[in-house]
């Protein structure tokens, strides 16, 4: 028999089994990546350089970045091409375009494209022009930034509203200007990092909760009042946690507050519009609409805009943020064209139409939820616009993305400082527009490729071992 050639060679890899030479393929990527680094390492190994240069000592992060693009491993800062639509065409940081489906955009109730709200925010442009043109105290508010202060007040049944540029200017602004050096806060563990960041510059006196846990609540406010009776505590939670899908008992956590004299706040950025009666978010869904002492919330998944708001039922309070929460005080105020957006969106969110597009976002989340549990997936939390499927290993969940891109279905792979390490998860996002011919789409192609990233790795490994 003779000595094969080359061309013998390239006969017999092209008669390969298809499947087979795209396993081989992966398998070869796999252990490149392994070598080079691109699948190890987490952001929180780069988070606190060292060095008396400021500058160059972030080199090391930047080099751990190349590394994961030239893998096409890299999953910030992709970019957009039109709006947020469920079939969206999408490019990564490298330049690498694709058109597929989109679960990675925030536009709960796909109002980001009704025909309304591009009206509206049309007629603002014209009649009041592109911007603000100062800070919410300095002659930035516009007669619809003032009809929108009413407007959330009612969404939210809570009196008094103060607008910020952002939902995290919000946040920050109003952990900052309330709670002093000496006070108290007492945090969900996974609260959001404008919660979080807002409470270390606050105060150093932070205790941690575990996540929805009143009973450590309770404790925690025990042992701070044992020995301190004379200073304030803000007991900080969410509506609905964005990388969890759950949501605490509200009355509970608010009855406990008030038997220690503390005060909640409670971010409700992924849940107000969205979910609950009238589109009230979890607050109204657990009864709570008008009870909770501080209800702070974001602009940016329901109402097509950017901004923030915190409301509460004292004037003295809203007095006191307008002067001392740095983001309302210090940065121009939301443009005239984002209050005409937003406040078009609560027109259409407490109407029928609003019930209709809840009903719309639920049919899909219930959907994706059964067909990725059909195909073996683990989804967190409650039914919601954010459906989490846990993955844990960072490797499998950076090489899951990286491969659902490939085959034109967009998710957000989330992993530390999203989440803590080791608690990888895909972040998947629904609207109202999606259609469930797409969730049946692209659930086997979740499933089978978390399965294929999971065996490719574990593979990897077992060859490095070797
Ligand atoms: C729970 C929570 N709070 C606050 C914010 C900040 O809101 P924005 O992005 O609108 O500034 C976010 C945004 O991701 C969030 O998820």
């Amino acid at each position: 028999m003779s000595t094969p050639t080359i061309q013998d060679h390239q006969a017999i890899d092209t008669d390969e089994d298809p499947q087979l030479a795209a396993e081989r393929e992966l398998a070869r990527q796999v252990d490149a990546m392994l070598d080079n680094g691109s699948l190890g390492g987490t952001a929180a190994q780069f988070a606190q350089p060292r060095g008396a240069d400021l500058l160059r000592r972030t080199e090391p992060v930047e080099a751990w970045h190349k590394a994961r693009s030239a893998d096409g491993l890299w999953q910030y800062a992709r970019s957009l091409d039109g709006a947020p639509h469920p079939i969206a065409s999408i490019r990564d940081e490298a330049g690498n375009g694709a058109r597929g489906i989109n679960f990675a955009s925030q536009d709960y109730l796909s109002l980001a494209s009704h025909p309304q709200v591009a009206d509206a925010a049309a007629r603002a442009l014209r009649e009041a022009g592109p911007h603000s043109a100062g800070s919410a105290v300095l002659l930035g508010n516009t007669r619809t930034s003032l009809a929108l202060e009413e407007a959330i007040a009612g969404l939210v049944a809570t009196e008094h509203v103060a607008l910020f540029p952002t939902g995290w200017g919000a946040a920050f602004g109003a952990i900052t200007a309330l709670v002093q050096a000496q006070d108290h806060i007492v945090i969900d563990q996974f609260a959001h990092a404008s919660l979080r960041q807002g409470a270390s510059a606050a105060t150093p006196n932070v205790s941690i909760n575990r996540h929805l846990d009143v009973g450590h609540v309770r404790e925690l406010l025990g042992a701070i009042r044992a020995r301190d009776t004379a200073h304030g505590i803000l007991v900080v939670t969410e509506g609905l946690f964005s990388m969890d899908s759950d949501t605490p008992d509200l009355a509970a956590l608010q009855a406990v507050c008030h038997e220690f004299g503390a005060t909640l706040l409670v971010d409700v950025a992924h849940d107000l519009g969205a979910m609950g009666p009238g589109g009230g978010g979890c607050i109204a869904q657990q009864g709570m609409l008008g009870r909770i002492d501080l209800v702070m919330g974001a602009f940016s998944k329901s109402f097509a805009s950017n901004g923030g708001f915190v409301a509460t039922a004292s004037r003295s309070v809203k007095r006191h943020l307008q002067l001392y929460a740095g983001p309302h005080m210090f940065s121009n105020a939301l443009s005239p064209v984002q209050s005409a957006v937003i406040l078009e969106c609560i027109q259409i969110i407490r109407s029928d139409e609003g019930d209709a597009l809840r009903a719309d976002l639920m049919r899909n989340v219930d959907g994706l939820r059964a067909h990725l549990a059909a195909e073996g997936l683990h989804c967190m939390g409650i039914p919601s616009a954010i459906v989490p499927v846990l993955i844990g290993s960072e490797k499998v969940s950076r090489l899951t993305g990286k491969l659902l891109f490939e085959q034109s279905v967009f998710v957000n792979q989330v992993e530390f400082p999203g989440v803590p390490v080791g608690a990888s998860r895909l972040r998947l996002q629904l609207m109202s527009n999606h259609n469930m011919q797409q969730i049946k789409r692209a659930a086997p192609i979740i499933g089978q490729t978390v399965a294929r990233a999971r065996d490719a790795i574990a593979a990897g490994e077992a060859r490095r071992r070797q």
